[in-house]
């Protein structure tokens, strides 16, 4: 595999990509998480690794294999997502495809009962750890290239921008999730691409159409910045 995707125009450079949702265990049986497929993080991986970059992909659970040629590092929650990507360090590239859970539950070490005369529990939440902001704000080895994504179901390029300057990332993917795109969960994104230049709108097209273009943006920047 190492010599099949050796000497692309990636060659030589360490991405490291999230993806997929993080599950934020309530007790040992009971989780929450976000709607994730991971089929976007896990394309861009493969397409980065096509382009002869070496990749680890921190995965959230999907059903989806691991991508040829990229070491995977399979974890649960955002704190264990966190650490992956840090432990990944050092990189020249990181994309932040995954839906992190923004919470996680304080969590019960037994299996919560249903009480006798009903009642629902009270469940109390901590902040996660937003791992791309803490990327792109890395204080000793952040990547010289942050991209972050930002599904809104309106003023999606507004809000994607405000998104990246609050995250400091240097692009971030704007993914109009409205439900009349219908690109929620299936295999197609319509998606605009802010902070390389003027604002790029790109037809609606398969998921691994995306990756393989934003691949191609990469190497083009990592081409024109030495
Ligand atoms: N992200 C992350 N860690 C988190 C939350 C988000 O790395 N704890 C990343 C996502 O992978 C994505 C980007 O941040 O690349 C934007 O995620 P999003 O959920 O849209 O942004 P939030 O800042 O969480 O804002 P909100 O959910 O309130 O819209
Ligand atoms: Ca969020």
């Amino acid at each position: 595999l190492e010599r099949h995707f050796a000497g692309g125009p990636l060659a030589g450079l360490k991405a490291v990509v999230t993806s997929g949702p993080t599950h934020e265990p309530i007790d040992p049986v009971r989780y929450i998480a976000n709607r994730s497929s991971g089929k976007q993080g896990h394309a861009i991986a493969g397409a980065l690794r096509r382009l002869g970059a070496s990749v680890t992909l921190v995965s959230g659970p999907t059903g989806l294999p691991d991508p040829p040629g990229v070491e995977t590092v399979r974890v649960e929650t955002a704190v264990e997502m966190r650490d992956a990507c840090e432990a990944a360090l050092p990189a020249d590239i990181a994309i932040c495809a995954a839906a992190v859970a923004d919470w996680r539950v304080e969590a019960a070490g037994q299996k919560l009962k249903k009480r006798e005369g009903g009642g629902a529990p009270e469940l109390s939440f901590a902040e996660n750890p937003d791992i791309l902001a803490g990327l792109a704000g890395h204080a000793s080895q952040r990547p010289r290239l942050v991209v972050g994504f930002a599904a809104e179901t309106q003023n999606v390029i507004e809000y994607a921008e405000t998104k990246r300057q609050k995250k400091g990332c240097d692009w971030i993917v704007a993914n109009d999730v409205s439900p009349d795109t219908g690109t929620f969960g299936g295999d197609r994104n319509s998606i605009t691409l802010i902070g390389a230049g003027e604002p790029e709108s790109w037809p609606p097209m398969a998921k691994t159409a995306v990756a393989e273009r934003l691949a191609d943006r990469i190497a083009r920047f990592f081409g024109s910045t030495p």
